[in-house]
């Protein structure tokens, strides 16, 4: 059974090397490509050389190979994941600092900064859909690439592969957060998921099958709580903010419902000690000097400096139950098809689905609660706005991607942005230049 891993060369890779050696007894992959461009040669190598020892250190039967040729390594996979960056650490910053210059959100998948790596992003990953439909039409598309969300819509949307699901590792950090709020393990926590990518709300939570909703929320809204990823202050929620959504919020709400402190935390940091990409490239840095050591042959505890830690669990375990056909639930980023009614029905949705041999199937939501069922739809109509743009290179839809999107909304700093920003990654956006 192949996996191929395009973007290989991530510093992420050895979670998900790691994840398919410990999973290897119900996943049992017999041949892994890692697979990234010329930029990324000099890391490929080195994380190739890595997952290399990896394997050979757990003792499991797996041949290992990375390679700049795509199409060949695409021969025969059953699986593909997508984890790039295109333009790299460097395109994040400035989509970082240029929104925050003009006073701002700027972040990695949320605001102009978002929209911009959705609009370098998708034109790559249509290109590698086209790719798998000719050469392994039949294997998974498991992306990872940001914004999830609107990248696999697109896909889903545009392209000629339509075995493409998104995932993320927010629901499975706020699992982790609500065991830690309620003393108990993430095996027996379930959360109700009902939005969308990088912007979903827990309706309701189970512990070891009781609903434990209100107890979860009381304690939500206490501030001391470490509710975030790394990559994401904690800046606790107020208690009238819970009691009146009464949905479990995830960290990246802060963005939206906190947005001047968020705004004041950001711009400090960003004259003092740089953005969130320069604070990565740092850690970036010390990992794959740590990743050369030919003495390391396990994943080091450094990557959970990273705010996506634990993606390889939301990548492996979906694999691995699609492969056994297991029908059981995980959280992925799927076709709506009607599982909640007040979303269009094409639209990509992040919901809990039972994961068999034919993909996800998503259980039904239904209505959204009226608290919050309008700014979900906004975001979902911004959301298909990004999407037409990107696969269009309209500049008019870009601009109103601008324009919709609740943390740019003014229209001077939307033109100002949207042209800087068109400027600063010419080289990666074809479709506008
Ligand atoms: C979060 C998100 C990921 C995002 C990551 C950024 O966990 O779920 O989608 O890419 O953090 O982390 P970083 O360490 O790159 O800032």
């Amino acid at each position: 059974m192949k996996l191929v891993i395009i973007g290989g060369g991530s510093s992420y890779t050895p979670e998900i090397i790691e994840g398919v050696i410990d999973r290897h007894h119900q996943f049992p992959v017999t041949e892994l490509v890692l697979v990234d461009i010329e930029d990324g040669k000099e890391k490929l190598n080195i994380i190739g050389a890595l997952a290399q020892r990896m394997i050979e250190k757990s003792g499991v039967s797996i041949q290992l190979s990375w390679t700049l040729n795509r199409q060949e390594a695409l021969m025969n996979a059953d699986f593909v994941t997508t984890q790039i960056r295109v333009g790299g650490l460097a395109a994040r910053a400035k989509d970082e600092r240029i929104p925050l210059k003009h006073g701002l959100i700027g972040q990695e998948t949320n605001g102009a900064g978002g929209i911009f790596k959705a609009f370098r992003t998708i034109p790559v990953l249509m290109e590698i859909c086209n790719d798998i439909s000719e050469i392994c039409p039949n294997a998974w598309l498991i992306n990872f690439t940001n914004p999830a969300g609107i990248v696999t819509e697109a896909l889903l949307k545009y392209s000629a592969h339509k075995k493409v699901i998104g995932v993320c590792n927010i629901p499975f950090n706020m699992k982790h957060s609500v065991a830690e709020i309620m003393g108990c393990n993430p095996e027996e926590v379930e959360i109700e998921f009902i939005g969308i990518n990088h912007f979903v709300f827990g309706s309701k939570v189970l512990i070891r099958g009781e609903d434990k909703t209100d107890q979860v929320l009381a304690k939500l809204s206490n501030s001391e709580l470490n509710y975030s990823p790394a990559n994401i202050v904690s800046l606790g929620w107020k208690k009238e903010f819970i009691e009146s959504i009464k949905l479990l919020p995830n960290p990246y709400h802060q963005y939206y419902f906190q947005t001047d402190e968020v705004l004041k935390k950001d711009i400090k940091a960003f004259h003092e000690n740089g953005t969130r990409a320069e604070i990565v490239q740092q850690v970036e840095r010390e990992l794959f000097q740590k990743y050369q050591d030919p003495n390391l042959q396990v994943k080091p505890k450094e990557l959970e400096k990273r705010g996506g830690a634990y993606y390889s669990h939301a990548a492996c375990s979906l694999m691995a139950s699609i492969y056994n056909n297991k029908g059981d639930i995980q959280t992925v980023n799927i076709q709506n098809h009607g599982a909640i009614s007040d979303l269009p029905f094409d639209c990509v949705i992040e919901v809990n689905a039972v994961i068999t041999k034919d993909g996800p199937k998503p259980v039904t939501i239904g209505r959204l609660p009226k608290q919050v069922k309008a700014v979900i739809q906004q975001m979902k109509g911004f959301e298909e706005l990004v999407v037409e743009a990107a696969v269009t290179g309209d500049y008019s839809l870009a601009y109103a991607s601008m324009i919709m999107n609740p943390l740019v909304r003014n229209e001077s700093k939307a033109k100002a942005v949207l042209d800087e920003l068109l400027e600063a990654h010419r080289e990666y956006l074809p479709q506008f230049h």
